[in-house]
């Protein structure tokens, strides 16, 4: 935790996919690879190096489609960086996802022994991530890491998954998704919430000063210069289930519509409880210049109107009371659907696979993202609610409840299933380019 602070962003230096908002609607895909031979890993260093667009011009070769590079513990040791190199990075992104299943809530039928092979295992080492906004183009976009790789003897792919954002930008539980971003100092792109102060930089790439003070460094500085960590989840959603929980536990649709963003905390529209607490307004819901600007204390302390176990209360408390300081667990997230979304209406389960491609970035592993996976989401200590979960993303494996604040008497929810699965995911560090070049270049 030494070294200089910089005001502004080395954004030419930075890969865009950390900062830069995506377009809607888009595809995109995740490709996995596995190093066999170092010195072709090294060639493939290079060679990606050349495909990744940086911060400061987002625009590939092929206008609106990107390519994004990563690796995880394991891969950088495959390509050979010094032990002394590997011990300066995260202790979490060192052990990788797998090995904090239980501190993450991935037990029983999430737990690593049920994932979806090779997710999990030592044998994923690079993450391609690509997208533009269609799959003929995003089928464009990866000819060349694709050529990178395929002429590559040494480099094997062993796993894609494709997702998208449909032009609703709704997930598979038909709620609009991707609205709530915060904003860094010194990227020069703006927050969605006018309310929330700009959050240091070093929150989210690392070299700079954070919101404690402190600036992440890797041994050598250049490795993790304006690098970043990657968490990405699939997360199978039961959308029949979720459905049925809401029919089961209403009285009327209005009354399934309600339910369901009291445990959201905002409508399927993306209108916030906070702003509109007793009916939709999909208008609202789909102005980015609104359906972010608020806050809770001041206006609903008790979450009379926003309640505190709702998924979004949880993930952000923003300026509520809660134990913490929210300002150290912030992160950026890019959500993408996988599977065939399932037409409205439909009760009853069709086998498909489907859910969320969750990814988030941000410079500190353990007080963003961990922390909110295990307290936010899968405690409610924090707030005062015991050991309630997360409605929605909670590991709620023996029936979890939710407490809706309703005058003259709150309304207890029982019985809540686990509507999220975990199918794997990995930790990654998403490199600078001029560290991707420093990957390339290593001798021994
Ligand atoms: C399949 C599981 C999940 C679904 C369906 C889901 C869905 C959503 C939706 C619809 C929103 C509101 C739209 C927005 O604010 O952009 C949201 C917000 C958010 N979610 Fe999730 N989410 C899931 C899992 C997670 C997980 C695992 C985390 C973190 C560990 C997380 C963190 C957040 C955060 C930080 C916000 C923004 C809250 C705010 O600033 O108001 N979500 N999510």
């Amino acid at each position: 935790m030494t070294g200089e602070a910089t005001a502004t962003l080395e954004l030419d230096d930075i890969q865009s996919g950390v900062l830069r908002p995506r377009p809607t609607p888009y595809a995109a895909t995740y490709i996995l690879l596995r190093i066999d031979d170092r010195k072709a890993g090294r060639e493939l260093m290079r060679r990606l190096g050349a495909v990744v667009t940086s911060a400061a011009n987002p625009t590939s070769p092929l206008a609106d489609t990107w390519v994004s590079v990563a690796l995880t513990y394991q891969g950088l040791k495959a390509l050979g960086v010094p032990q002394d190199s590997l011990d300066s990075f995260a202790w979490e992104f060192r052990q990788g996802m797998a090995a904090r299943a239980k501190a993450l809530g991935d037990t029983g039928e999430s737990s690593p022994e049920n994932w979806e092979q090779p997710l999990g295992t030592p044998d994923v080492h690079v993450v391609i991530v690509a997208l533009a906004p269609d799959a003929q183009r995003l089928e464009a976009a990866l000819d060349q890491p694709r050529k990178a790789y395929k002429e590559l003897p040494g480099i094997a792919a062993i796993w894609r998954q494709d997702c998208h954002v449909l032009p609703t930008e709704t997930e598979p539980f038909g709620f609009r998704d991707g609205i709530s971003h915060p904003a860094i100092e010194g990227s020069g792109i703006a927050g969605t919430n006018p309310k929330e102060q700009l959050l240091k930089a070093g929150e989210f790439v690392l070299g700079y000063r954070d919101e404690m003070g402190g600036i992440q460094v890797t041994s050598p500085e250049v490795l993790g210069r304006n690098g970043t960590y990657i968490v990405f989840r699939k997360l199978r959603q039961r959308v029949t289930e979720f459905r049925q929980y809401l029919k089961a536990n209403s009285t009327s649709p209005e009354d399934e519509e309600l339910l369901a963003a009291k445990m959201m905390g905002r409508w399927r529209s993306g209108a916030p409880l906070a702003i509109c607490p007793l009916h939709d307004d999909p208008e609202l819901g789909a102005d980015p210049r609104r359906n972010n600007n608020f806050l809770y204390e001041e206006d609903d302390p008790a979450g009379f109107k926003t309640p505190g176990g709702s998924h979004i209360r949880r993930a952000n408390p923003r300026d509520a009371s809660v134990a913490g300081v929210v300002r150290l667990h912030r992160m950026i997230r890019r959500g993408t659907a996988y599977g065939p979304p399932l037409p409205e209406g439909v009760l009853e389960d069709d086998g498909a696979d489907r859910g969320l491609m969750f990814a988030f970035v941000g410079a500190h592993l353990g007080r963003q993202f961990e922390f909110v996976q295990s307290q936010w989401i899968n405690d409610g200590v924090f707030f005062g609610a015991g050991g309630d979960k997360d409605p929605i993303a909670g590991s709620n494996d023996e029936g979890g409840s939710l407490t809706v604040p309703r005058r003259p008497v709150r309304k207890r929810l029982q019985g809540l299933p686990r509507f999220v699965v975990t199918r794997g995911g990995e930790y990654c560090f998403m490199p600078g380019l001029r560290a991707l070049r420093w990957l390339a270049d290593l001798q021994t």
